[in-house]
This record gives C-alpha cells, structure tokens and sequence, in this order.
C-alpha cells in the first residue's frame, strides 16, 4: 500500500470532487462530535437567530436602526470594511471563516433573553447566500422588505450618483435601465445593480429553495416607511418575542427629515444620516411606465408567490405597478 505525500493527495482529492473546493461552513452546534472538539470558550449562541436579508435600498438600516433599540434585540457589530454590513454569506469574507463571523456577535450575558440578528442588504440576490446560510443557520429566521422594483432601481441610482460614480453622474436614470447588452461594461453593470435586485421573486424561491415559508417574514416597506411602530409589532410577533417592546413612544415623525426617527427627548428625534432619505427629483414618467413593463412579469410572479405563501393582502406598491402597464 503507498501513498502520495499530503499535497499531492489534496490536488488529487479535489481532482475527484471538485463541487468540494468551495468550503460551505456548518454549524458546529449541529453534531454532537463537532460541538465537543469546538473551543470552550465558543458558544452556539454567538451566532445570530435572525437575518435581514435586503435587499438594498428598501428600508433596511431604518429596519436595522430601530431593531437596535430593542432592549432584547442585538445587532452584529459595525465591519469597518463594507459599510458596516458584514456581508459574510456572498462575497470573499465568506473565506475568511466562522471565527471572523462570530467576532461581530457580542457575547450574550443572559443567553435566553437575546435575540442576535445580522443584516447585510445585499444577501438578498447573491446566489450563493441561501444555500451558504442554510448551511450554517438552518434555524434561522429571515426578514425581508419589498417595496415597488422600480423605486428601488432609482433609489439605488441615487445612491451611485449621490456617491459620485461617474457612470451614475454621465448617464440619466432613463440612460441606465435602457442602455443595452452592447453598451460599455460598467454602464451595463450599473444598469444590471439597478434593475436585478428587483426580480423579488425569482430570490425569494432561491431562499425558499432553502428555508421553509414559515422562516420567512416580508415587510411592505411603504409600510416599514409610514408606521414603523405597527410594522415592528407584527415582525416581534413573527420572531415570538413576549413581551412586545412597545415601539409607539420611541419613534416619532420628523417633519423635516419627512421620516420616522427615534426619540430622543419630547423634543428631539435622532434621525438617520442624510444618505439615508435622500432629496431627489422624481422619477421621470416615461421610466417608470418602461420599468412597469420590465418588471410585469416578475411582479406578476410575485404576486403568485405571495398568495401562496399564504399572504391576505397584496402591497398597494404591487397593485400600482401591475395596473396601466400598456
Ligand atoms: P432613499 O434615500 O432613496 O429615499 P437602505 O437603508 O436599505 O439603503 O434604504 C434606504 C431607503 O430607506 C431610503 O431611500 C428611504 O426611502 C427608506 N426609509 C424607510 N424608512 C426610513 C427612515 N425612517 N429614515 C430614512 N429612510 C427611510
């Protein structure tokens, strides 16, 4: 009997099973023989319960900001690199390991009481995301929030430009979403940042590929937008979190940032930072109409999918997308 020395058997391994290569993290807590040779001082409850998935531009640091206040609730830590997002499941920080991730949850004090939670907008759409965090959080809830694909094209729009993305600041929104597959690279992937994000229910299924219905809450986020305190109700009620934290004396809203903001005293309100609420002109109409028809199909989907994940009411944003589309 002979064998090759270590490196040369790794190369011949992963000549054989090639779908191996790309590490996918387990959860150690999950088999009795990986949670025993774990690190003592590693526990199962540093990792979160609840993910905020995205995707971006729907609401989710307001989401984000007020979940922070919650006495029970905890966020990840701010990453220095990605915006304060950990984006762990979709990018290069994935090889990075569960050490790293682990590092952004503050160790819990009184275990029972805490609910960890992580949010990083762009798991939405990443491919790779659901089957990544299924691997690691198969218990885990998600939350995410929709609001009409084509106010989210422009809003990320606004976003490029306002962060002075020269593609953003050379080409009118209108330039963008109908530029073609012929157009040069970063207009054409620009347009693709603005429009794909937005074919919710092809993302959703992904997730749902993975995770059963029942993980997954959606948040309207026009209503996210309009009454925070009614929309965290029901979302504490998803997570079965008694008692309710009574949101309705913490967030207030602001006339002048034309937002909900937390209270601070009777007075002040803490807002989010001006990138956040931005002032722009509206959507031109001729984009909207084209982004109507871009989207039929998908929100059509969409609509079917809601139904069946047992929804009662269709988001006002959807039925305005659907109708006049001709
Ligand atoms: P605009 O700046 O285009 O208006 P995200 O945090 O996912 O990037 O989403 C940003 C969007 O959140 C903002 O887009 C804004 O419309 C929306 N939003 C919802 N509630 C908000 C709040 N209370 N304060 C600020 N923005 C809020």
């Amino acid at each position: 009997l002979s064998s090759a020395p270590p490196l040369q058997l790794g190369e011949r391994y992963f000549q054989l099973y090639p779908e191996e290569a790309d590490p996918v993290w387990g959860n150690p807590c999950d088999d009795l023989r990986h949670q025993k040779i774990w690190s003592r001082n590693k526990t199962c409850d540093q990792l979160p319960r609840f993910l905020v998935i995205g995707p971006q531009k729907t609401g989710t640091t307001a989401l984000y900001t007020f979940l922070s206040i919650h006495p029970t609730i905890s966020s990840n830590l701010p990453s220095p690199d990605t915006f304060e997002e950990i984006q762990f499941f979709n990018g290069k920080n994935y090889y990075k390991g569960l050490d790293w991730y682990m590092s952004f949850f503050p160790v819990a004090k009184n275990e029972s009481s805490r609910y960890l939670f992580e949010k990083s907008a762009t798991y939405f759409d990443g491919e790779l995301v659901p089957r990544r965090a299924h691997a690691l959080l198969p218990k885990a809830k998600l939350i995410t929030i929709l609001l009409s694909p084509a106010r989210r094209a422009y809003s990320w729009y606004q976003h490029t430009r306002a962060h002075g993305d020269p593609i953003a600041n050379n080409y009118s929104f209108h330039a963008v979403i109908t530029a073609s597959d012929t157009a040069p690279k970063p207009l054409r992937d620009l347009r693709n940042r603005c429009l794909n994000p937005g074919k919710y229910a092809q993302h959703l299924e992904r997730w749902l590929s993975y995770y059963l219905p029942q993980q997954l809450h959606i948040i309207d986020g026009e209503q996210l937008r309009q009454n925070p305190v009614e929309t965290l109700h029901e979302l504490q009620r998803f997570l079965k979190i008694t008692p309710a934290f009574n949101y309705s004396t913490h967030l207030r809203y602001d006339p002048k940032k034309g937002f909900f903001c937390q209270v601070t005293n009777e007075e002040r309100t803490k807002c989010l930072g001006k990138n956040k609420g931005r002032q722009y002109p509206p959507m031109e109409d001729r984009s909207y109409k084209l982004l109507q028809r871009y989207y039929l199909s998908h929100n059509t989907a969409l609509v079917k999918l809601l139904k069946r994940l047992g929804s009662r009411t269709i988001p006002q944003w959807l039925k305005d997308d659907l109708t006049d589309t001709v």
